[in-house]
């Protein structure tokens, strides 16, 4: 089994020292670094767009997991492409033409990943797993950080991990929203190998990542 890969969520970093925050968790530990891109419109908050990504991918050369959080997301795909993701994952409700969206993804260049919100339904993905690279589960509604873990979306997760394993191919399963020590440990047992934090990596500042990042792994 995959050991968890961890994603900070650069949507809790001080915005102020954005740069300095990326290379902290870089070092700190993180395995990949999560982008949170939210347009007032299919999320109620904005956060930030390319050019802020851009500006900081010279910082790490570690992984960028883009999570787009916009509608409609296929007219802004090339720019995340070009701004430096390495995996690009859309909302399977944030276009008229999920599959055509992901393939577009893969033709840039880049991994291709679906998000499922808490009320979606392991069932969308049935048309779907054969060409992602990685499902990403919600376990809060999208828009904010700092949001309670839903856990009613374990069950979600051990479905899905099912139909990957059924799937034989390689897939990662990553969990959003309200990640701790403890809620980390649930969504492991439950299949999950790779999980987004903002809270519980940025809490306590530079000095306590290392820390966090390791306890999110399991100490
Ligand atoms: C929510 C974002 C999450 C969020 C996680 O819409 O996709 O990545 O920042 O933050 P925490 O870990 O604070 O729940
Ligand atoms: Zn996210």
């Amino acid at each position: 089994m995959t050991p968890v890969r961890i994603a900070p969520s650069i949507l809790s970093a001080d915005f102020a020292r954005l740069g300095e925050e990326v290379r902290a968790i870089d070092e700190a530990g993180a395995d990949w670094i999560h982008v949170d891109v939210m347009d007032g419109h299919f999320v109620p908050n904005i956060s930030f767009g390319p050019a802020v990504m851009k500006a900081i991918r010279p910082v790490t050369t570690k992984p960028f997991d883009v999570h787009l959080m916009i509608a409609p997301v296929d007219p802004y795909l090339e720019a995340f492409a070009e701004a430096g993701a390495d995996c690009i994952t859309v909302h399977v409700e944030a276009g008229p033409h999920i599959h055509r969206t992901v393939q577009r993804i893969k033709a840039l260049g880049c991994r291709a990943g679906v998000v499922l919100c808490p009320g979606t339904p392991a069932k969308m993905l049935d048309y779907l797993l054969d060409t992602v690279d990685l499902v990403l589960v919600m376990s809060v509604n999208p828009g904010f950080g700092g949001q309670h873990f839903i856990p009613s979306q374990l069950k979600k997760i051990a479905a899905i991990r099912k139909m990957i394993d059924a799937g034989g191919r390689a897939i990662d399963l990553e969990v959003d929203g309200g990640i701790d020590p403890e809620t980390a440990r649930a969504c492991i047992e439950a299949g999950a190998d790779a999980l987004v934090a903002g809270t519980a990596v940025f809490r306590g500042g530079p000095a306590a990542y290392a820390a966090n990042i390791a306890a999110l792994r399991g100490g």
